[in-house]
């Protein structure tokens, strides 16, 4: 019986612990900050609670100065002692109340009864109001034009302007950019001035208002100017006549896109020689006003050159798409190049490639077959015992891709036969091999090895038998 009175002693001195650790705790109810705010708008009303855990406990509140605030109701601050309901009756809590917040009632407040405490961190803010933001502004080319934000707040806000999300720096390029601050009785006002206006200029200017009452308590917010600067459609990458390649009877689209204020109107037209041009019906154009495109869909029949013509009132652009029909296999043809080893530890130059032999082969017409890959070659002239430098290049119509860095391989001898495994390596967009020869060695010696294990955990096994 003995042991019954420990355990019980013991389960008496843990509830003991457990319990005189909870009686006096004190937790501060999580700030009701609205939405994505972390701050109080000044001039509003607010409360903080914060709750006791044992009945004859004492809760008091300090401000940030570590002041004890008043449990008198008409200062604009103070506390008010109730009780709330818990399982073991009603205990004490108290509520910290602010009638009308300022700025200065940021920082830490703290909610103590006797040895424990917790805290509630405010933040007050009059976030800022911004005033006659013009969303979009329109400006010529070569002009200058200023933008202006109007920006009243307490904290008095620091204004940054960016554009397109990347930060304008005041001084950076006094040719291109300039800012100007200017405080009035309105509140704060900044000008961004942008001189002799490209079409690069066009974007999104941000206004970006920082407000920092104290280090942990700050806001900030923006506004979007959309500037657009007038002028005629440029294609961004350049007039050249673009080369489509597809195969015979392949539908294909063209893609018409050029950049210009206001935004181009598009025209395609085929064409036929040097003089003759026939356009397409507006039917036949896919335009998307969003993305600014204007889709021809064509089928491939031959070589063809079409135009698309983008316009607005300062100017027209062209651009040609010629259709390159490829020929019935587009995959073409490829090359193998090898090399003896034997005096090149590194990678053979262009020069030592000279002297290499040269495979040439045509990719088998093998199209209607949509998982066709490439194509295995065997290289039966190599020499017993010898290692080589092997590399490739494709080609079609289109023309030649690079080579493909050079990799060893080693020829063996007469009963082992050279294996290729071809992989689905891509050179540019067209098709190329590399080659990989077995090595019969490792797998001698693999048996080996596995063989020695086998042979030592016999051994093993019968040992222990023995013993
Ligand atoms: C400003 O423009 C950006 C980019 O278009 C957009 O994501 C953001 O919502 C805009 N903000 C305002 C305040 O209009
Ligand atoms: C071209 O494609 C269409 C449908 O995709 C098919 O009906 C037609 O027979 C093809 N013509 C030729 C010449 O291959
Ligand atoms: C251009 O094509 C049209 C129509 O096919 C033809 O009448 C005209 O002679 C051609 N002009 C030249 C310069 O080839
Ligand atoms: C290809 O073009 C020729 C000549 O322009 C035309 O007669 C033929 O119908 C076209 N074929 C297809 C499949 O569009
Ligand atoms: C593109 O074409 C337009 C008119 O068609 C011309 O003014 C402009 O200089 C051309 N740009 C380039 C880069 O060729």
């Amino acid at each position: 019986m003995k042991w019954l009175f420990y355990l019980i002693v013991l389960v008496y001195m843990l509830y003991r612990a457990v319990y005189a650790k909870e009686t006096n705790r004190v937790t501060v109810d999580k700030i009701d900050y609205y939405r994505k705010s972390p701050f109080w708008k000044a001039g509003s009303r607010h409360s903080i609670n914060c709750k006791g855990s044992s009945k004859s406990q004492k809760i008091e509140w300090t401000d940030p100065a570590g002041k004890a605030i008043k449990q008198i109701p008409s200062n604009r601050v103070y506390a008010l002692e109730h009780t709330v309901p818990s399982p073991a009756g009603r205990i004490p809590a108290s509520l910290l109340h602010f009638k009308s917040v300022t700025l200065d009632d940021t920082g830490l407040y703290t909610c103590r009864s006797g040895d424990s405490s917790d805290h509630a961190e405010v933040c007050v803010i009059d976030p800022v109001v911004f005033k006659n933001i013009r969303t979009e502004v329109t400006a010529d080319l070569g002009r200058s034009i200023t933008l202006n934000c109007h920006a009243k707040g307490n904290p008095e806000p620091r204004i940054q302007w960016k554009r397109n999300d990347n930060l304008i720096n005041e001084g950076e390029d006094d040719t291109k950019y300039k800012l100007n601050t200017k405080f009035s009785s309105d509140g704060f006002e900044s000008s961004l001035t942008i001189f002799s206006l490209t079409s690069e200029d066009s974007g999104l200017y941000s206004c970006v208002a920082i407000q920092e009452n104290t280090e942990q308590c700050k806001h900030s917010n923006y506004v979007n100017t959309t500037l657009n600067v007038n002028h005629a459609p440029i294609f961004e990458d350049g007039n050249d006549t673009e080369l489509v390649y597809g195969r015979f009877n392949q539908s294909i689209n063209l893609v018409c896109s050029a950049r210009g204020y206001p935004a181009p109107t598009y025209r395609w037209f085929s064409n036929i020689n040097d003089s003759t041009l026939i356009e397409f019906d507006k039917k036949q154009i896919e335009f998307n006003q969003e993305a600014n495109t204007a889709i021809l869909t064509v089928t491939v029949n031959q070589t063809e050159t079409f135009k698309c013509s983008a316009k607005n009132e300062y100017g027209e652009a062209e651009k040609d798409f010629k259709l390159v029909e490829t020929t019935t296999n587009p995959a073409g043809g490829f090359e193998i190049q090898y090399l003896h080893v034997s005096g090149f530890k590194e990678e053979p130059s262009e020069n030592d490639w000279k002297n290499g032999e040269l495979v040439t082969k045509e990719f088998p017409i093998s199209d209607d077959d949509p998982d066709f890959k490439g194509s295995i070659t065997k290289l039966s002239e190599l020499e017993k015992n010898m290692n080589y430098w092997v590399r490739i290049r494709v080609s079609n119509s289109a023309g030649v891709s690079t080579w493909s860095t050079p990799i060893q391989i080693g020829a063996l001898t007469e009963n082992e036969d050279l294996q290729e495994e071809p992989q689905d390596e891509e050179i540019s967009t067209e098709r190329s091999k590399s080659i990989a020869v077995g090595n019969s060695d490792v797998t001698f010696y693999g048996i080996f090895f596995a063989g020695g294990i086998l042979v030592v955990a016999a051994v093993c096994m019968f040992v222990m038998r023995m013993v």
